[in-house]
């Protein structure tokens, strides 16, 4: 790979920056300052540095965002800010997208990878990847409502849903509940409960497949995923 490709995948900036950056001399090949901005790497087995520190080439990143209310979880949107704008630009510079999509007003676990394979795996409807989410819900959600759900309910369009697990955690004027369901319907949480009578007022997604949100994370706050979890998703993913 050339150097300059691979000073701009880990954000180094624009082709011009990259290039006057090596100019500077600030970079090194395996101790060595380079100049040459066409100059080929190996990234398996060279030592790039840049002012001293050492740069590794990666192809693919996965990140865990606490999504806030507010933004939207798409790569571009004329009025309002995506999740894209809430990455550093080291992060950026990876042009992760969001797997599937949280209402603007939803919270909660949104995974952002450029891994379109995984992406592409954990969407499938084929794959029936099991998501959380925790809700309030205006007025009393009772055994009925548990059973609707754990029959399937159907939407205002027609559409007959899967089975869903519906936990009451708290049960009253305003009640909470837990629930867990394998499709991705447009709205579906909001829906399934319309399909009930009943209205979300509040929804946070806690966990996508075997990746349960990390509560350390403020709103708004993200992380990479750690080697670990981003297996546990391959694996998961290949069932
Ligand atoms: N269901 C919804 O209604 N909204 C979401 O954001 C996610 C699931």
């Amino acid at each position: 790979m050339r150097i300059d490709k691979l000073l701009a995948n880990r954000g180094f900036g624009s082709r011009k920056e990259v290039k006057s950056l090596l100019k500077s001399g600030s970079v090194q090949l395996n101790g060595i300052p380079v100049k040459d901005s066409s100059k080929h790497v190996k990234v398996e087995s060279d030592i790039v540095t840049v002012h001293g520190e050492v740069i590794e080439y990666k192809e693919f990143i996965y990140l865990m965002l606490n999504k806030p209310q507010g933004v939207i979880s798409a790569t571009e949107d004329h009025l309002h800010d995506t999740v894209l704008d809430l990455l550093e630009m080291e992060d950026a510079v990876y042009k992760p997208f969001p797997v599937g999509r949280l209402d603007k007003d939803t919270e909660g676990l949104l995974l952002l990878t450029n891994d379109g394979q995984l992406a592409h795996q954990l969407l499938s409807p084929k794959k029936h990847v099991p998501k959380t989410y925790v809700a309030i819900i205006e007025g009393e959600v009772t055994a009925e409502d548990v059973e609707a759900f754990r029959n399937g309910v159907t939407l205002d369009d027609g559409y007959e849903t899967m089975p869903a697990v519906l936990t009451i955690i708290s049960s009253g004027l305003r009640s909470e509940i837990e629930v867990v369901i394998e499709e991705g319907k447009f709205h579906q949480v909001k829906r399934m409960f319309e399909a009930v009578g009943k209205r979300v007022i509040y929804l946070k997604r806690t966990k996508m497949g075997p990746i349960p949100l990390d509560e350390t994370l403020e709103l708004g706050e993200y992380r990479e995923l750690t080697d670990e979890e981003v297996t546990l998703l391959k694996t998961y993913t290949k069932k």
